[in-house]
């Protein structure tokens, strides 16, 4: 393949890329926009193999290579469970990590891609390299430690180094006492600063981490794959590759624009995220609320929350990560079309963090073929609850607590939540009284309209089905 074919490929691909981001925007759209990526990164890849720069004799290495990591990628994908989503995000990250790391090193001790440069553009290449490996190197620690806090092999508490700020500008301080020390040393000694460079970036990588208490964890997963696309980016720059420092660049960028939605969601400030120590490990209750919910909770069963169903016009369904524990989005559809049969008006709130990753809820729901034209954002759908009879919270917990609004020294205190008390009967369906993943209390199952179902919600779901085929209301 010629040059001139190579870079066409190239800007090909990059607008496939473009045009894939643009897809995955919406649910509509969002096949298509997995076709658009799928098809630019094939593009991508024979340019790449069958481009100038790879000779016959390099082919053999990049399709090994090739099919070791497709194998390894393809087992992943089939056994991964949606929910556990993020930590294969994470996993994907480190290998971008990696790879960026070793592509440095690789044009470090490469002795023709040295001998290429002089003066000014040694210069450029060598702070290339080090930045490249120095985000590579945060990266993949980071996403290591992140892969084990979702898969549970960590705790998720946040662990606060005492001195903990001070300890990262120390690190800050002396990465950049050795970028000095790398662009002005000779190639033993530049070697050798590099690698200390890549032991304190390891180290900060996975400081910044276990810091983080497992309620941001996904903004971090989002930061990280934010990292990993100005890694590959930098790797770009290494390699003279502009389709790799244009896709490095959209990841980099779509990362971290995602990062803010999520914090914006959440009312969490994004260095308040990165200086960590918020939340637990999930489950018991954090520090910090200072009215504590009481009173009597009122627990329902399936007959009565089937009869309180048939007996609405307006129902309201809250999906949250409980629903995705128990894969009931079926059964939830099921239910759906049958009140709407019946003439109940049945429509779905989608609250921006609910799940454990952007968009978990709709995808559930786009896989149940729930139609899109019921499935709500929060702000769509927030001032209807009043009018509402019935708003069902299916294992969702964090995001329908009113004192995110009530008490200002609430650990969420601000975070913009589904506003399900204000309908005239509540029913949250959940298996016990356990918080949820912030791990703050919920007042919410104390309030007098609302009623509790507990059960797995699948289970419980069957059951409210089950009533509702037999009813003739
Ligand atoms: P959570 O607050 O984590 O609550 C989920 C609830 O589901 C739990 O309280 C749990 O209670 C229940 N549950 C678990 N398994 C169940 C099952 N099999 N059947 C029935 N119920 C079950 O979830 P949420 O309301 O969706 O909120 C999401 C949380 O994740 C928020 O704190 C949010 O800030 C955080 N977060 C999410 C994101 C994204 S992008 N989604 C990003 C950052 C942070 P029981 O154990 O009693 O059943």
């Amino acid at each position: 393949m010629t040059e001139s074919l190579a870079t066409v490929s190239y800007i090909g691909a990059t607008i496939l890329f473009i045009l894939s981001l643009g897809g995955l925007s919406h649910q509509e759209t969002a096949r298509r926009g997995n076709l658009y990526g799928m098809i630019g990164m094939t593009v991508a890849v024979l340019a790449t193999l069958f481009g100038p720069r790879v000779g016959m004799a390099g082919i053999p290495w990049i399709v090994g290579a090739m099919v070791v990591g497709g194998a390894v990628g393809l087992v992943l994908a089939r056994k991964v469970q949606m929910t556990q989503m993020p930590e294969l995000v994470a996993f994907m990250h480190s290998m971008v990590g990696l790879a960026a790391v070793l592509v440095g090193y690789a044009q470090f001790v490469d002795p023709t891609a040295a001998a290429a440069f002089s003066g000014v553009e040694k210069t450029i290449h060598e702070v290339e390299i080090y930045v490249g490996i120095l985000i590579g190197a945060i990266t993949l620690s980071g996403s290591v430690v992140a892969f084990g806090k979702l898969s549970g092999k960590i705790g998720g508490s946040p662990l606060l180094l005492p001195a903990r700020h001070w300890i990262n500008l120390a690190g800050l301080i002396a990465v950049l006492y050795y970028g000095y020390v790398f662009i002005n040393a000779s190639h033993e000694q530049g070697l050798q600063a590099l690698i200390i460079m890549t032991v304190i970036a390891l180290l900060f990588g996975v400081h910044m981490v276990v810091a983080i208490g497992g309620a941001d964890m996904p903004v971090v997963v989002s930061m990280l794959n934010s990292y990993s696309g100005w890694a590959a980016s930098a790797t770009g720059f290494m390699l003279n590759n502009d389709l790799l420092i244009v896709t490095g660049a959209l990841v980099g960028s779509s990362g971290a624009i995602l990062s803010y939605i999520m914090c914006k969601a959440m009312n969490r400030g994004f260095i308040s995220v990165i200086a960590g120590g918020f939340g637990t490990g999930g489950g018991t209750p954090a520090a910090g609320g200072s009215v504590q919910p009481a009173g009597e909770v009122i627990s329902i069963s399936a007959q009565e929350t089937a009869q309180l169903l048939l007996e609405s016009k307006n129902v309201i369904i809250v999906p949250g990560y409980g629903m995705a524990v128990a894969q009931a989005q079926h059964t939830v559809f099921d239910i759906t079309k049958l009140l709407r049969e019946k003439g109940v008006s049945v429509r779905f709130a989608i609250h921006p963090v609910a799940g454990r990753m952007p968009g978990h809820m709709n995808v559930l729901l786009a896989e149940a073929k729930v139609p899109y034209d019921i499935v709500f954002e929060m702000d769509e759908i927030n001032e209807d609850f009043p009018q509402t009879d019935v708003a069902m919270v299916i294992g969702a917990n964090d995001i329908v607590t009113p004192s995110a609004l009530e008490d200002p020294n609430s650990p969420i205190a601000g975070m913009p939540v589904l506003e399900v008390w204000k309908a005239h009967t509540s029913i949250v369906m959940k298996r016990s009284m356990a918080s949820g993943y912030a791990g703050v209390d919920n007042p919410l199952f104390y309030k007098e309209n609302n009623r509790m179902l507990f059960g797995d919600a699948k289970k419980m779901l069957d059951e409210v089905l089950a009533i509702l085929l037999t009813s003739d209301h």
